[in-house]
């Protein structure tokens, strides 16, 4: 798949927002600033393409990226941003429920972290939500040019004693800032989402 054609879409608030014509797609969860919005545009090469920022909760509505005919990329909101009013984190908790919990098109989830925090409580929801679901799940542990080479193995042995026992799991370590691991995201999003 040719991920530098990605083409935003729209940007959903609600579940009936989203591209009905849909035949598969990967979802980019993670807690605020984990640095999923760099990743997608890092992967389509696109700096622009999904909004980033310094400050946590950048991304609120659900946005689908076209990579090709029926098939998206899609970046979520964030997880775990403090400041966020509580009605809107409830509002986001369960837009993104809804959707994680009834869309059909999903194939497979890219849960993004910072190595830094491998994991937290948000990821280790997601990571039990994966396996009971029994859906295909890719750990991207990002900002890997913050560790040394030791800091990132041991972030990586971790991730990967905490994905044991889930049928279809994989991990890696990422950077957007010195494009690290770039190959490997596309190689497995090419098995969701290649016809
Ligand atoms: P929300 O939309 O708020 O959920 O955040 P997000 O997960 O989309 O994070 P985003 O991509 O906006 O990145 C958050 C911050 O982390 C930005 O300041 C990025 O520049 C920084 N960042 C993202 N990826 C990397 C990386 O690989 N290395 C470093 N050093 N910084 C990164
Ligand atoms: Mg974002």
């Amino acid at each position: 798949m040719n991920y530098q054609r990605a083409e935003f879409v729209i940007s959903a608030a609600k579940l009936r927002d989203c591209p009905p014509d849909s035949l598969a797609e990967v979802a980019f969860a993670g807690r605020s600033n984990a640095g999923k919005s760099s990743a997608i545009n890092t992967l389509t090469r696109q700096g622009q393409l999904a909004r980033t920022s310094k400050t946590p909760g950048r991304t609120q509505l659900i946005n689908f990226f076209r990579v090709a005919e029926g098939r998206y990329l899609v970046d979520l909101p964030g997880y775990g941003y403090a400041k966020v009013p509580l009605k809107v984190k409830d509002d986001w908790q369960v837009h993104l429920e809804h959707y994680l919990n009834t869309r059909e098109p999903l194939a497979g989830l890219v849960l993004v972290t910072d190595i830094r925090h491998v994991f937290k409580d948000f990821d280790l929801m997601m990571i039990d939500w994966a396996r009971q679901n029994q859906l295909p799940l890719h750990v991207l542990l990002t900002k890997s040019d913050k560790l040394k080479r030791g800091g990132v193995q041991d972030a990586l042995q971790k991730a990967r004693l905490a994905l044991e026992g889930l049928e279809d799991a994989s991990v890696q370590s990422f950077s957007s800032l010195k494009r690290l691991g770039v190959d490997v995201l596309s190689q497995r999003l090419d098995e969701w989402l290649e016809p």
